[in-house]
């Protein structure tokens, strides 16, 4: 089965775009999008060799339906930045080596594990949810929570890093008229929208590469890719780094990005539920602090 989609979601990627900005198959959209959305999906015969072997080695982990398990603590692989910006398996692959202990594949399994994660990505409704549970077609309103639950989930969960008296202050008037912005700028932990789009750029965090012989480099990421890193030095200067890559495995060095979100993406995993109650009265809430 070869299928192309053709719609496409608002914007942003990752693991907490689907939530954000899903349309569902069929909706309305343009040309184009996000590569779950737009990518050829591998033969049938590949589609079903990945489903058995996702059941065997992944789904006791990361649950059948792909959403995750709090229990084993498998992240939901429907939202995940690695298997939406992962191509051809390389990102899984990379993902899997990272594992404790690591799960090693020959690269064609891999390959067929990551085509079926597509495919489900694929045909997947709003909200990150497997295929089929959300109705097609509805227009997808945020502003349905219930702002005094979120309140109480606010000082719970966020009241830590944030107040609405002080860094927040004013969230709610300034998306006035966009809540679906204002659900975004805090999903994403980030109220300008650059940088977090396209390829989950971690551009400009600081980050430590270390080599093979164990000496760490630290600087701020220019790039990192599965063959080169490139970081700026405290001095200003940019360092290069080749890294070893052979078959399907990324060698040495390494590099380790300090992720800002990292905060949030954890958060979300807590707040995750079925329907998405926290996130929406969170939104609801956010939305008064005028
Ligand atoms: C023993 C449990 C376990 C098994 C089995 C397992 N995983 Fe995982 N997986 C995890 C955990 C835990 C993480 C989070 C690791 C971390 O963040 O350091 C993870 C992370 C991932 C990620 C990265 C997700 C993200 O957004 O960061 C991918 C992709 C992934 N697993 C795919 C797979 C695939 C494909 C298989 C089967 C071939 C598999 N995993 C088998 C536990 C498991
Ligand atoms: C452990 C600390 C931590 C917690 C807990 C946390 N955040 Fe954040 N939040 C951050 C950091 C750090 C940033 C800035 C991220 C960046 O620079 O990209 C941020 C950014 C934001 C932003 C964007 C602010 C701006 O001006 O760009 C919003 C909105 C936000 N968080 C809301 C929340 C909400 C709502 C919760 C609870 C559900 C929460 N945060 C929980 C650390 C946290």
């Amino acid at each position: 089965m070869r299928k192309r989609y053709l719609f496409a979601v608002a914007a942003g990627i990752g693991c907490l775009a689907a939530p954000l900005m899903a349309q569902p198959p069929g909706g309305r959209g343009r040309a184009g999008g996000f590569p779950q959305y737009t990518r050829q999906l591998a033969p049938q015969a590949v589609l079903d060799k990945g489903k058995g072997l996702y059941e065997d080695k992944c789904s006791a982990c990361h649950a059948v339906d792909l959403r995750g398990s709090l229990e084993k603590n498998g992240p939901n692989l429907l939202r995940s930045t690695e298997t939406f910006s992962d191509k051809q398996g390389e990102l899984v692959a990379a993902s899997l080596a990272k594992h404790t202990p690591p799960v090693t594949l020959p690269q064609p399994d891999t390959f067929a594990v990551s085509e079926y994660i597509h495919s489900v990505q694929a045909k997947m409704s709003g909200q990150g949810s497997p295929p089929g549970r959300n109705p097609v077609g509805l227009t997808y309103n945020v502003l349905v929570g219930s702002a005094k639950d979120g309140a109480a989930t606010f000082t719970k969960l966020c009241s830590s890093c944030h107040s609405v008296t002080g860094d927040l202050k004013g969230i709610g008037a300034k998306y006035a008229d966009d809540p679906k912005a204002l659900q975004g700028a805090w999903v994403f932990g980030r109220t300008s929208g650059g940088g977090f789009g396209r390829g989950g750029s971690l551009a400009g965090q600081p980050a430590t590469v270390t080599l093979a012989n164990g000496t760490k480099v630290e600087g701020k990421l220019v790039r990192k890719d599965d063959f080169l890193i490139v970081l700026t030095l405290a001095d200003g200067t940019r360092k290069s780094f080749t890294r070893t890559y052979t078959n399907d495995a990324i060698g040495t060095p390494t590099v380790e990005v300090k992720d800002p979100q990292a905060a949030h993406k954890k958060m979300l995993l807590v707040l995750d539920d079925p329907k998405n109650q926290n996130m929406y009265d969170i939104t609801a809430y956010l939305a008064t602090i005028k």
